[in-house]
């Protein structure tokens, strides 16, 4: 890193959703100058940045121009729907992006990660297949894929323009669905088979950039985080996660093939790599070159969040052994209804009177039907005591 005791790193953050505001709040504690840009104002991470910059982030011009004014060390982004070919550029003229260019690029578009961890690196995958319109998605069924499937636009995330075709008639329904909810102007689809998994999870994997290491880690990997999603949007998430040592070795090994691949050597950063697990089979679902949103219970479970992890590896600061606080679960709180005013929180009193519970309210300013006001984090006896604690306390909160 840029010599840290006399010039703290400048850090321009692409997206300044609750992920990047515990990003940023790290990243003050080490004295960074931090610009958080997105595209509306008063977003989370702004509220804690030097600097707040609102513009399109699909438009690669006002990336550069901002790259041009602040001259940041590092640019770090929190969100997929960013230019990336912007990134590839800035990157190419010098400035470090983070975990790297190639990943922020290959991640926005789902058939391009996919591509690459099944055709090129061999990794196990559901059956899947491409479709741009209603007739090639019923031939993908046909012949690839079969019934039940998972459509997704290959441009979306948080399970937006997401759902399950259980029937044949449900195709065309899919379809229009995915139409509504994909971002950009690519009319594509991903057609998954289903996967009747027993569990899913997230492995964040944080790569050290390879002239950082000294007494070389290289690659860090958190224990297995478990979670539940509901509407493709994550519900609540828990640590640790039982799974048998072999499989997560299995799914190490895996995460170190893709994040390798797309970070480079010089790369350096957290990934959230998910996987399902069916009986001895762990499947690579996508990964995310940040932090992941289930890694939230890392603000509880662990010394060295997923923040602090990311973080670390930007700057090139050490990670040592990271230090586990047991049975530890995290749990949404969601918004009631859409709303332009400014929200209103009630319940805060009751969820704080509870032991061993954290909540954290992201101060959007609008809200929409189920969007992620806020998240309740909680300690206990077992992973199930946490995740009832939790649950129970982000149950107290109702936002309107
Ligand atoms: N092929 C599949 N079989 C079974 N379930 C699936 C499949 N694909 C996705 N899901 C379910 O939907 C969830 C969301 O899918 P995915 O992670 O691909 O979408 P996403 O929009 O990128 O979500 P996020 O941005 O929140 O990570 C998964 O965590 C899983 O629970
Ligand atoms: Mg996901």
């Amino acid at each position: 890193m840029p010599a840290m005791n006399t010039h703290p790193a400048t850090i321009l953050l692409l997206g300044s959703g609750e992920l990047g505001k515990e990003l940023v709040i790290c990243a003050q504690r080490y004295g960074c100058r931090v610009i958080a840009a997105d595209h509306y104002a008063g977003a989370p991470a702004m509220q804690v940045a030097d600097h707040a910059e609102v513009i399109d982030m699909l438009d690669g011009r006002a990336i550069k121009t901002l790259v041009r004014r602040y001259q940041p060390d590092y640019v770090v982004p929190e969100v997929e729907a960013i230019r990336t070919e912007a990134l590839l550029d800035i990157e190419a003229k010098g400035t470090t992006v983070i975990p790297s260019a190639l990943a922020a690029h290959l991640t926005m578009n789902r058939d391009a990660i996919r591509s690459l961890a099944a055709e090129e690196l061999n990794l196990p995958t559901a059956r899947y297949a491409y479709a741009d319109d209603l007739e090639s998605l019923k031939r993908a069924i046909d012949d690839t894929v079969g019934l039940p499937c998972v459509i997704k636009p290959v441009m979306s995330s948080s399970g937006k323009g997401q759902s399950v075709a259980r029937t044949k008639a449900d195709i065309a329904k899919s379809w229009k669905h995915a139409l509504k909810g994909m971002r950009g102007d690519k009319g594509v689809v991903i057609v998954e088979e289903f996967i009747d998994f027993d569990y899913e999870i997230t492995l964040l994997t944080v790569k050290q950039r390879a002239s950082a290491v000294k007494r070389g880690r290289g690659t860090v990997y958190v224990e297995p985080i478990g979670h539940r999603q509901e509407r493709g949007d994550y519900q609540e998430s828990w640590m640790p996660c039982p799974m048998p040592k072999a499989m997560i070795r299995k799914a190490q090994r895996m995460a170190k093939k893709i994040t390798d691949r797309i970070a480079g050597p010089e790369g350096a950063g957290l990934f959230g790599v998910e996987f399902f697990i069916r009986g001895d089979e762990v499947i690579f679902s996508e990964l995310s070159p940040r932090p992941h949103d289930t890694g939230m219970v890392t603000m509880i479970s662990q010394d060295l969040s997923q923040f602090e992890l990311h973080l670390r590896a930007i700057l090139g600061l050490p990670i040592p052994r990271i230090t586990e606080r047991g049975p530890s679960a995290s749990a949404v709180i969601l918004a009631e209804r859409a709303s332009k005013k400014a929200p209103r929180y009630r319940g805060l009193q009751d969820a704080l009177a509870k032991p061993d519970t954290e909540i954290r309210l992201f101060g959007k300013p609008e809200t929409r039907k189920h969007r992620r006001m806020g998240v309740a984090l909680a300690t206990g006896r077992t992973t199930a005591d946490a995740r009832r604690k939790a649950k129970a306390a982000a149950d107290c909160i109702c936002v309107r």
